[in-house]
């Protein structure tokens, strides 16, 4: 039978964003880079990330042969610096329109790295990093097309069973394991609908992808997918990775979420986030923490209307 493409799944194959540039971090494989080879097929201009610059070439080489543009960005985004300057070197070179966080993992025995847990860098603090490096570039898409810019975080429904404590992060102990991946995929929800409450000229979503065995996260998870899905608090089924970048696609291309931001979708379809993701205060003092460690400077970090 005929698989579905993600931008067919997504509704969005009539979609055209040809004078559009995306960025979708984690591009080398995965669900990353079924997103970013939809999004090409859809016209884009596209910015693939990762830290393997030979499966970044061979994902540049792909797009290329759909017609598309593309480039290769390496960064690991287990280091902080190399995010700044990832961010640095992107905006120099283009005017990104749509931002798609995917890049993470599941990572057993993680540790820290420079103080901090490196599940919750590479997973969150990155990203975020990243995110407010180009947010000037995400807010001009208004002037530039005249529909907001998009920040879309691939999270999970494991930040159903996460718990963030903001003052063991702050103290460098590491998590690691299936209690360090859930807080980082709720601090992925608190980011999104806080960024969402920061920013009006640029939208802020952020999403399920779904369980799916055939990506590099399963690889690395050291128990059955069963196990797995009754942690995701799911009903054991599996997508293939083609499908599981269907909601990415949607909230980086579809018309009718233009103006949609602060929510939280699975299988393109809104849903409702843990009730920890509507935490206002955990939210903000997150973001503070995140902008802190991060070292974001101050006039680029977005204040709440009330501030
Ligand atoms: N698979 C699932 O069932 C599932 C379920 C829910 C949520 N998710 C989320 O979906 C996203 C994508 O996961 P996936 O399943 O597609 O995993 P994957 O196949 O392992 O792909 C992960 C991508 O992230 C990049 N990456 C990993 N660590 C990185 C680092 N330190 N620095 C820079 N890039 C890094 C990898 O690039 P390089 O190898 O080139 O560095 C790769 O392109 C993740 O955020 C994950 O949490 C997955």
């Amino acid at each position: 039978m005929h698989e579905r493409l993600p931008e067919e799944r997504a509704g969005v194959a009539d979609v055209d964003l040809s004078d559009r540039t995306v960025f979708v971090t984690g591009s080398t494989s995965g669900i990353g880079r079924e997103t970013a080879l939809a999004l090409g097929r859809l016209g884009a201009t596209v910015l693939v990330h990762g830290r393997d610059r030979e499966k970044g070439r061979a994902t540049v080489d792909a797009l290329s042969e759909t017609g598309a543009t593309a480039s290769f960005y390496a960064a690991d985004f287990a280091d902080l610096d190399a995010v700044r300057e990832l961010a640095a070197r992107v905006r120099a070179a283009h005017s990104v329109d749509v931002l798609v966080n995917n890049a993470g993992g599941y990572f057993p025995r993680s540790g820290t790295v420079g103080g901090l847990d490196y599940t919750f860098v590479v997973n969150h603090f990155a990203p975020f990093a990243l995110t407010l490096g180009l947010l000037d570039d995400l807010g001009g898409a208004s002037r530039r097309h005249g529909t907001p810019g998009r920040v879309v975080t691939v999270s999970s429904e494991a930040h159903r069973g996460g718990r963030i404590d903001l003052n063991r992060l702050r103290a460098g102990d590491s998590f690691g394991g299936w209690s360090g991946y859930s807080a980082s995929k709720l601090a992925n929800v608190l980011f999104a609908f806080e960024l969402a409450r920061r920013v009006d000229d640029t939208t802020s979503n952020c999403l399920h992808p779904g369980v799916v065995p055939g990506s590099g996260f399963f690889r690395a998870v050291p128990f059955p997918l069963e196990a797995a899905s009754g942690l995701f608090g799911l009903v054991p089924g599996v997508d293939t990775v083609r499908e599981a970048a269907a909601t990415s696609v949607y909230l980086a291309a579809a018309p009718e979420v233009a103006d949609t931001t602060g929510a939280y979708f699975d299988d393109c379809a809104e849903r409702r986030a843990a009730r920890t993701a509507s935490d206002r205060g955990l939210a903000r003092r997150l973001f503070e923490f995140s902008a802190e460690v991060t070292g974001v400077p101050g006039d680029r970090v977005p204040t709440l209307p009330t501030d």
